[in-house]
């Protein structure tokens, strides 16, 4: 384990972003908490994803269940495809996902399919990382949860949040007015039994995740409008890295517009979080990774201690789910495609011979007729139903003729894009990318973003006596009244207090002294730059509240 994990690891479990789950009972693989400020973080990182995508991008947010009927998971393709490879240790029983163990030593093991795999376990002697052992050879492994709803009916629990969106296209549809593009979000928990996951956030079993599902005419425009000019660090399956905008990549053929689109705002909202873009790129899936579902798919990855990691996934899932969905369900989950003008067009219909069903049904020839002329084009002998019977109508009892007919649109499977975030693996990154030490003492510090930190401010009395004590209560509690998370501490040095708050990245300290009892001033200190300034205990809400948002510089105040 890297040296910065350990230390991050440390960090969080002492101060409370986050630790292994169940630990006084053994713990349990890929399980953690989050703690009172992993809490507030997590939260964080949400709401700013919910102004980023669902406010800016008009996005209808849903919310649904976690366990789904065992007829879904067989529709959307995961009741069979959703494995990993896993090999298991001969001699100690261990098991572990086979790309994960070789990554260490060939390029892009997830490429390799069974045979593969097994090759190249050979090739590189792979042994069992635990115990040295000899492995065997790959087999397939689910990863979805199984449950049981009711007495006997098979579930599962929801490995993507996906599903729940796609299902309910026909109301999401309706509930948007009919109109494409439509923009579907939803945030909240997937299951999955990971093989083996050792690595901390990166990989749990119940994980937070933030997905879009994009629907789109694949026929329409997708305009880029101003994330045209946003240049976008990718690399291709082909090998090849570049910084491109994302208006060249769609022109030049390496991105569609869509992809390219998410790319972009992703890139803007990983910015917003604080990871740093130097550590950052868009990885194309290899023909052989992509998942059952999807035709092209981009990772964001961003470069941690252990190396890239996958944070977002974007990947065009063309009409597969919607096609699954009607195909299972026999509900129609198709979008109206609305012509510029009627067209007119050639269609069969049916039409009546009286002579033919005068003889037959007597007096019910009448009735029969009109039903027959108002179907759709059909052949061979017809069934219909007259007064509750059903009655069978011979061929040559109708006849098939042209009409010319108007009409305003077209019915089509739409297409969807789906960009995906791994919440806790953004807030591990964002640990990561936050984490440096002072020059002076190697004090420990996190540059959270103001945005996110989980604490706004600490406020501080110079000595822990009164009065300069109960002006800092009453400062605390002004601030929150105020909306701002801030917390009182008077213990130690003012040095140790600033350290302190620094570990957990609170972005301000406000320091009651002397001055404070003479003209009603505080002085405000940023974590970063160390820097101090005095403002009037009346303006310090507003400051503050616009140093959070990023309204005002440090250096304005
Ligand atoms: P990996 O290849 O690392 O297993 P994946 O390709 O299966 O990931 P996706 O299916 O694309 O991941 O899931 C969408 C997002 O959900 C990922 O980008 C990642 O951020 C997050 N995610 C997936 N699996 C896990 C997990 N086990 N623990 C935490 N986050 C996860
Ligand atoms: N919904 C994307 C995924 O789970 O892969």
């Amino acid at each position: 384990m890297s040296e910065l994990r350990v230390k991050i690891g440390e960090i969080a479990k002492r101060r409370g972003f986050y630790w292994k789950s169940y630990e006084i009972y053994g713990g349990l693989g890929g399980f953690y908490d989050y703690g009172p400020l992993g809490s507030v973080l997590k939260d964080n990182i949400i709401q700013l994803w919910k102004e980023h995508f669902v406010l800016k991008d008009g996005l209808l947010l849903i919310d649904s269940p976690n366990i789904g009927p065992e007829l879904m998971y067989k529709a959307s393709g995961h009741a069979e495809k959703f494995t990993d490879y896993m090999v298991k240790c001969k001699k100690c029983g261990h098991a572990f996902r086979a790309d994960e163990l070789l990554k260490s030593c060939m390029e892009n093991p997830e490429k390799l399919d069974e045979k593969g795999l097994w090759k190249a376990i050979k090739e590189n002697n792979v042994r069992c990382p635990d115990c040295g052992g000899e492995l065997g050879y790959p087999e397939r492994f689910h990863l979805m949860f199984t449950t049981q709803v009711g007495l006997n009916k098979k579930a599962f629990l929801r490995p993507e949040t996906a599903q729940g969106i796609f299902i309910n296209f026909p109301i999401l549809y309706r509930l948007n007015r009919e109109k494409l593009p439509m923009g579907v979000a939803q945030i909240g928990k997937g299951f999955r039994n990971e093989i083996s996951p050792r690595q901390g956030l990166l990989r749990l079993r119940e994980f937070n995740m933030a997905e879009i599902e994009f629907f789109i005419d694949p026929q329409a425009d997708f305009p880029l409008g101003e994330e045209e000019n946003v240049i976008l660090p990718l690399l291709t399956r082909e090998g090849k890295e570049l910084k491109i905008k994302a208006g060249e990549a769609v022109e030049l053929g390496i991105l569609s517009s869509p992809i390219a689109y998410f790319m972009a705002r992703s890139l803007k909202f990983l910015r917003a979080l604080g990871i740093d873009e130097n550590k950052l790129r868009f990885r194309q899936h290899f023909k052989e990774e992509l998942a059952h579902y999807s035709r092209d798919t981009w990772d964001c990855e961003v470069l941690l201690s252990q190396g890239w990691v996958e944070v977002i996934g974007i990947a065009d899932r063309g009409d597969y789910d919607l096609k699954r969905h009607m195909h299972y369900s026999g509900r129609d989950l198709t979008a109206l495609r609305r012509f510029k003008e009627p067209k007119r067009i050639k269609i069969k219909k049916l039409r009546a011979k009286m002579d033919v069903l005068g003889p037959l049904f007597k007096g019910e020839a009448k009735k029969i007729a009109e039903i027959i002329d108002n179907m759709d084009y059909r052949e061979g002998d017809i069934e219909i139903e007259l007064n509750g019977k059903r009655v069978k109508v011979p061929e040559n009892a109708y006849e098939i003729v042209f009409e010319e007919e108007s009409i305003g649109g077209e019915r089509f499977i739409p297409h969807v894009i789906e960009p995906s975030f791994g919440i806790d693996r953004l807030i591990y990154a964002v640990l990561e990318h936050s984490y440096y030490e002072r020059a002076e003492r190697g004090y420990k510090v996190l540059k959270l973003k103001p945005r996110i930190a989980p604490i706004k401010a600490g406020v501080f009395p110079l000595m822990s006596k009164e009065p300069l004590a109960k002006v800092a209560r009453n400062i605390v509690t002004l601030l929150r009244n105020r909306g701002v998370n801030c917390y009182y501490d008077d213990s130690g040095s003012i040095g140790r207090r600033y350290a302190r708050a620094d570990e957990i990245g609170v972005p301000f300290c406000i320091t009651v002294d002397h001055t404070t009892l003479e003209d009603s001033t505080v002085t405000i200190r940023e974590r970063d730059s160390m820097e101090q300034t005095r403002v009037k205990i009346e303006e310090l809400g507003d400051k503050l509240i616009n140093l959070i948002e990023g309204n005002l510089k440090f250096e304005e105040v």
